[in-house]
């Protein structure tokens, strides 16, 4: 049995892979109270289920410490948003219902399965392109080079800004993703003045879009109106909910889905078997194995939710006011739900079962089109490559320090030019 004390949940070794913590977490003690944080960590299926659609109790409204105002926020990190007046409300992600259904019905529209169907071309094209890029080199820096401009070219496409202004939007996301682990004030103060510029730019850009809509997601948040109790009509929204939530499709647009695609990557490479039955071409298991990509390495590893009175849950007692972290990741490899859990399986009949999405009313806005950035995606890849591995000296695989985001820093791949037909190009 593991000695649930010899691990350090936020330590980069565990980070790296915390597969074996998460097993040990589950057989042992699924509620846990992390000693080095004070936190709850929920790990087994069943009970982050239990919790999520409990919103009552396990409420979102907790997720401040992308603005700087969470608590533990440094005082030089929170004079600088109130000196720069900084905007801030929580929509969506940090709300609970029925604020969050109001907020929710603005953006559902914008990516529902049908809406994500009629973008397939435009997104084959984008990665097309994108692989034309490199393909002549026989090597990739894949994340750099196609995992994270895949993702951003769309939702800067979908929002209505350049595709030029990338790096900004780049710079920006990760600024706002709260770690979950402390980087020191110098750090925290980079970041918030990154937030400070995001929000400059959108505004401007705002404003260009009230005096000339375009058919674009600024246009539509712009001239969108909010239900409000007593106002049949609704109102505006007004600068700070605006900003609040460009910033959640501009974060959780790009980040989570350039995750994917590295973790995917390294999957196929991990099971040569696996990749020579995607390599026969049938779609219906290459859409299970993006579902088992999302499974194994669940991009959002867990969030947060903060308890509004005590509770108990599988049998442990939480008290009212605890950070309770829900692990999709943990849970996705739970035996009681997948057979053989740490196996990558693009025949597994339940790989939709996966919560790496979240569930409930929170459930994540995104999840068709990542699904098909990451279908379209990774079948072209197949298509065009071949032969793909890790580049020599390379082999090493680096994450990044995140608790809550699990990503690759790198990837360095060298790969043949596939021989295709003309038909599958
Ligand atoms: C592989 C890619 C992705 C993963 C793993 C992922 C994961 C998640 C998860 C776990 C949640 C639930 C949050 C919660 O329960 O607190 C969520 C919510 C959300 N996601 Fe995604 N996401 C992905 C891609 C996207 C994309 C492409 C977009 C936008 C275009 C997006 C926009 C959002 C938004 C706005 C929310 C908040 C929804 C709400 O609170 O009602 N995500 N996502």
């Amino acid at each position: 049995m593991t000695d649930l004390t010899s691990f350090n949940l936020m330590e980069q070794g565990t980070l790296e892979c915390p597969f074996p913590a998460y097993r040990a977490l589950r057989e042992q003690a699924p509620v846990y109270r992390i000693p080095q944080t004070g936190f709850f960590i929920v790990t087994r299926y069943d009970l982050v289920m239990e919790a999520v659609r409990n919103t009552e109790v396990f409420s979102s409204q907790i997720n401040q410490a992308a603005s700087g105002g969470g608590p533990g926020a440094y005082p030089e990190v929170v004079e600088l948003y109130r000196k720069e007046g900084l905007l801030f409300a929580s929509t969506l992600i940090s709300a609970d219902p029925p604020l969050h259904t109001r907020y929710r019905n603005l953006v559902n529209r914008a990516f529902t399965a049908g809406r994500v169907r009629g973008m397939q071309g435009y997104i084959q094209q984008i990665v097309d392109e994108l692989i034309d890029d490199f393909i002549g080199k026989g090597e990739v820096e894949f994340v750099a080079e196609f995992a994270i401009k895949l993702p951003i070219y769309i939702i800067a496409d979908q929002l209505g800004v350049p595709r030029s202004d990338m790096q900004k939007f780049k710079d920006w996301s990760d600024a706002s993703v709260p770690i979950g682990l402390n980087i020191g004030l110098e750090a925290e103060l980079a970041r918030a003045r990154l937030v400070i510029e995001f929000q400059r730019y959108f505004l401007e850009r705002m404003e260009e879009r009230r005096a000339d809509p375009k058919d674009d997601i600024l246009s539509d948040l712009v001239n969108a109106r909010l239900e409000e109790d007593g106002n049949p009509e609704g109102r505006p929204l007004n600068g700070a909910e605006l900003l609040s939530i460009i910033q959640q499709l501009l974060v959780a647009g790009n980040e989570t889905t350039t995750n994917a695609f590295a973790a995917g990557m390294v999957l196929l490479l991990e099971n040569p078997d696996q990749l020579a039955l995607l390599k026969g071409g049938d779609d219906k298991l290459m859409r299970t194995f993006c579902e088992e990509v999302l499974r194994l390495e669940s991009p959002v590893a867990g969030l947060f939710r903060v308890t509004t009175r005590d509770t108990v849950l599988g049998g442990h007692e939480i008290p009212a006011g605890s950070l309770v972290n829900l692990r999709w990741a943990a849970a996705n490899r739970d035996d009681k739900v997948f057979a053989e859990p740490d196996a990558l399986d693009v025949c597994r009949r339940n790989a939709g079962a996966q919560i790496a999405f979240g569930v409930g009313v929170h459930f994540c806005v995104g999840a068709m089109l990542a699904r098909e950035e990451m279908f379209l995606g990774f079948r072209t890849l197949l298509r065009r490559l071949a032969n793909i591995r890790l580049a020599d000296g390379h082999e090493k695989l680096e994450y990044h320090p995140n608790f809550i985001l699990r990503g690759l820093k790198q990837l360095r791949l060298t790969f043949d030019r596939a021989e295709v037909s003309q038909a599958a190009e």
